[in-house]
């Protein structure tokens, strides 16, 4: 049986086998090298941003080669600017400098943040830079719509614990649920939630996660959609519970599923073959999904698990279960893009360097770039920097397997460029960015399914 839909962390092991052959690549059972110590979000190893969220202490050379990661905090994420987001190639970890970092072209239309997705593209993605354990999120948005384009919301974890909203753009009437532990595929873990009212496109809708030791809770426009306990995930092979534990990232995103690069079950649980000449495209330049605000409280409890007494959380044992995190008073800044979880202050900034890391990654997705004494190569705010070019993917077949290229854009133009649509420029911007997760995944899902 063709498996459509495949959990995030799953769905990207083997992937830089394509995308980036120059890149090592990291597993359960190929840990990263010590020159490339941190095995980052995408299964990629380097330094950097790569030992930053995302960065899987498992996979990594040691299980401190990952930088901590910030605790939880009580917050409510107004998405009307983008004065708190920064593209991963402009963060260094400290999260009282920006509430989200991501990658691809976020965007303020009307009061609201726009993800979208230009033609060819590999869509954005945005994740909180605080890590949340246990607890309520919610999300006030609208999705994207058309075959084969994916709007999502989810939890997701370094140790790649998820759990999901995910919409595809040829049903505005389903909320899909998903969890999964670990990144382990399991088949039975989707459930769908009927959204009441027009659809998920034309009005904004409430879309929350309740999350305890005990239980999630999926719940639409305040209405209970869907629970599942801890208890029913008993795993008598592994003997421990399939239930998501670990503290994890808000992850808000649009992506291609339907793109042309996808396996047929992934193209076909999206909804078919994304048009890249859309009424979307055409009228917009872009397909897009709209976030007017996302909240976050912390789970309650004075002890472990699910704490945020300190600073930041970090893993004491490979298990990656809730056990094994440490509720902690470790630091979570790195001076510089040379740095790792074990040398934080490698590099401060000035020009000698960057011989040290010459031949090290130091952004994921961003093929093998590299960031000169950590000086920072992106300019401008959500600028899509984040791949000084498109090293990292050498399929010249698929625009969108190498994101943002330049040239997709240019092919494109004339459906896309009239609709500027008054975003605030931010149209204009470079679109160059290298392989970025979405293109790892576009590029993924056609191996696992073979
Ligand atoms: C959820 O709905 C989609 C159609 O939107 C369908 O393809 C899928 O099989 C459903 N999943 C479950 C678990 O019912
Ligand atoms: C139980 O755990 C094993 C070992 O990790 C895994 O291979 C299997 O898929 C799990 N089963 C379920 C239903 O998740
Ligand atoms: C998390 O930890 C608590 C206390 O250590 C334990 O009772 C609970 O079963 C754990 N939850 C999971 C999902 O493993
Ligand atoms: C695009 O937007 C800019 C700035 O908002 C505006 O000056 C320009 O006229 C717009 N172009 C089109 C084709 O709408």
């Amino acid at each position: 049986m063709v498996r459509a839909l495949l959990p995030l962390g799953a769905a990207l092991l083997g992937a830089t086998a394509v995308l980036a052959a120059d890149i090592p690549t990291c597993s359960l059972n190929k840990k990263c090298p010590e020159e490339a110590p941190c095995c980052s979000q995408y299964n990629q190893c380097g330094v950097g941003a790569y030992c930053l969220g995302g960065c899987d202490p498992r996979m990594s050379f040691s299980l401190d080669s990952c930088v901590p990661a910030p605790v939880c905090q009580d917050k409510v994420y107004k998405m009307d600017s983008l004065d708190r987001y920064k593209d991963i190639s402009e963060y260094l970890g400290d999260p009282s400098k920006a509430d989200w970092v991501g990658q691809g072209e976020p965007l303020v239309y009307d009061g609201n943040v726009l993800l979208t997705m230009p033609a060819k593209s590999v869509g954005t993605v945005l994740a909180t830079t605080t890590y949340m354990w246990y607890g309520k999120v919610k999300a006030r948005m609208k999705t994207s719509r058309g075959a084969g384009v994916v709007t999502a919301f989810i939890l997701f974890s370094d140790v790649k614990d998820e759990i999901d909203y995910e919409f595809v753009g040829v049903d505005l009437q389903t909320a899909q649920t998903n969890y999964y532990f670990q990144g382990i595929p399991d088949y039975v873990n989707g459930g769908n939630i009927t959204i009441e009212g027009a659809n998920s496109y034309d009005e904004f809708h409430d879309y929350e996660i309740e999350w305890t030791p005990d239980e999630i809770k999926w719940i639409v426009d305040g209405k209970l959609g869907r629970t599942k306990k801890r208890s029913e995930t008993w795993n008598a092979t592994s003997n421990q519970w399939g239930f998501p534990q670990t503290p994890s990232r808000v992850q808000i995103s649009i992506w291609p599923g339907g793109a042309d690069t996808n396996a047929k079950g992934t193209v076909d649980w999206a909804g078919g073959a994304i048009d890249w000449n859309s009424e979307e495209i055409k009228h917009f330049g872009y397909y897009f999904a709209t976030f007017a605000e996302v909240s976050v409280e912390c789970y309650k409890t004075d002890s472990a698990p699910g704490t945020h007494k300190g600073v930041s959380y970090y893993y004491n044992n490979i298990a990656g279960t809730n056990d094994t995190v440490v509720d902690s008073d470790k630091p979570t800044v790195l001076k510089s893009f040379a740095g790792t979880g074990t040398d934080m202050d490698k590099g401060d900034g000035t020009s000698g360097d960057a011989s040290q890391s010459s031949s090290v990654n130091t952004i994921p997705g961003g093929g093998s770039n590299q960031v000169p004494g950590g000086s920072n190569p992106g300019s401008g705010s959500g600028s899509g920097t984040g791949g000084s070019g498109s090293t990292g993917t050498s399929g010249s077949s698929a625009c969108a397997a190498s994101g943002f290229s330049q040239h997709c854009d240019d092919e494109s133009s004339g459906g896309g460029g009239g609709g500027n649509n008054s975003n605030n420029g931010a149209r204009g911007v470079d679109r160059t960015l290298g392989a970025s997760a979405f293109a790892v995944i576009v590029g993924i899902a056609g191996l696992l399914l073979l």
